[in-house]
């Protein structure tokens, strides 16, 4: 309790509706163990997603379908661990809620009670609203994803703009619509045309836009982890990424320089034993 009161207020879901009234920019980032969750939280950030972007950027898959429900919750509770201050949302990995709502429920409410979430985050739009609802009911608070959703990147195939053709635009207005009515407290959208992605803020009056890739329209904005450090393999840089540290090479060098060290017999000296 100290804690949260030396960093500020408790950030809630309903501080995302403050702060989109009082036009004050909602801040989010992945994280996906303990260690940063802890950096990213004393930082100041208001919330942490535990992104199933965990399977490309930590578990090295191609694409976030192969990513399980225990390998969410594993690294949801990390992160929990690490987290007092910032709202702790996790994402709903691919097969855990399309099949039913119960389904849904199920695997949504062991991220409440096993992993110490406060909210999770499901992909798609109109046609999963009557999910979307039902975890509300059951007190399950929910953001939605819509626009370029990566766990349906074969339908997509490859990650483009969303919102250009006037078809596209209505699906995701009437989207975001569905998605504030079913009661979202919040939704994510990824690589929508700016100005659509601008209208649809403007347009929503009980839920926070929080845009990547998709322009400084939105309540507030994502990024991953990984990505805003320079941690990601060669030659991944969309549009969109602003590389705020430059991680690799620091890392690269502190490993070559131990490598060197113990090679060398200049690690560990007497006095760096127990
Ligand atoms: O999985 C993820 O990290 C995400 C965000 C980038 C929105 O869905």
């Amino acid at each position: 309790m100290a804690y949260i009161q030396e960093n500020g207020k408790k950030i809630t879901t309903h501080s995302f509706l403050t702060k989109k009234r009082n036009s004050e920019k909602i801040t989010v980032l992945t994280a996906y163990d303990c260690f940063t969750a802890g950096l990213l939280d004393r930082a100041g950030i208001d919330s942490i997603l535990v992104g199933d972007s965990v399977g490309n950027v930590i578990h090295g898959f191609e694409n976030t379908l192969p990513v399980t429900m225990d390998i969410m919750l594993a690294h949801t509770a990390a992160v929990r661990r690490g987290t007092r201050r910032a709202l702790l949302i996790a994402d709903m990995p691919f097969l855990s809620f399309q099949s039913s709502p119960k389904t849904a429920i199920e695997n949504a409410g062991r991220f409440l009670k096993e992993a110490g979430a406060e909210a999770v985050k499901v992909e798609g739009g109109l046609e999963m609203t009557v999910t979307v609802k039902r975890l509300i009911e059951c007190g399950i608070p929910v953001m939605g994803h819509i626009g370029l959703t990566p766990q349906s990147i074969h339908r997509f195939g490859g990650p483009r703009i969303q919102g250009k053709k006037d078809w596209s635009r209505s699906y995701l207005m009437e989207s975001a619509l569905a998605l504030e009515e079913a009661g979202c407290f919040s939704m994510v959208l990824e690589l929508v045309d700016t100005e659509l992605a601008a209208e649809i803020t403007g347009t929503l009056k009980r839920a926070a836009t929080i845009g990547i890739g998709a322009g400084p329209g939105c309540d507030g904005q994502v990024l991953v982890i990984n990505d805003i450090l320079g941690l990601r393999e060669e030659g991944f840089k969309p549009k969109f990424l602003r590389e705020y540290a430059n991680l690799k090479p620091a890392i690269t060098e502190a490993v070559e320089k131990y490598i060197k060290d113990v090679r060398e017999g200049n690690y560990p000296n007497l006095d760096e034993s127990y």
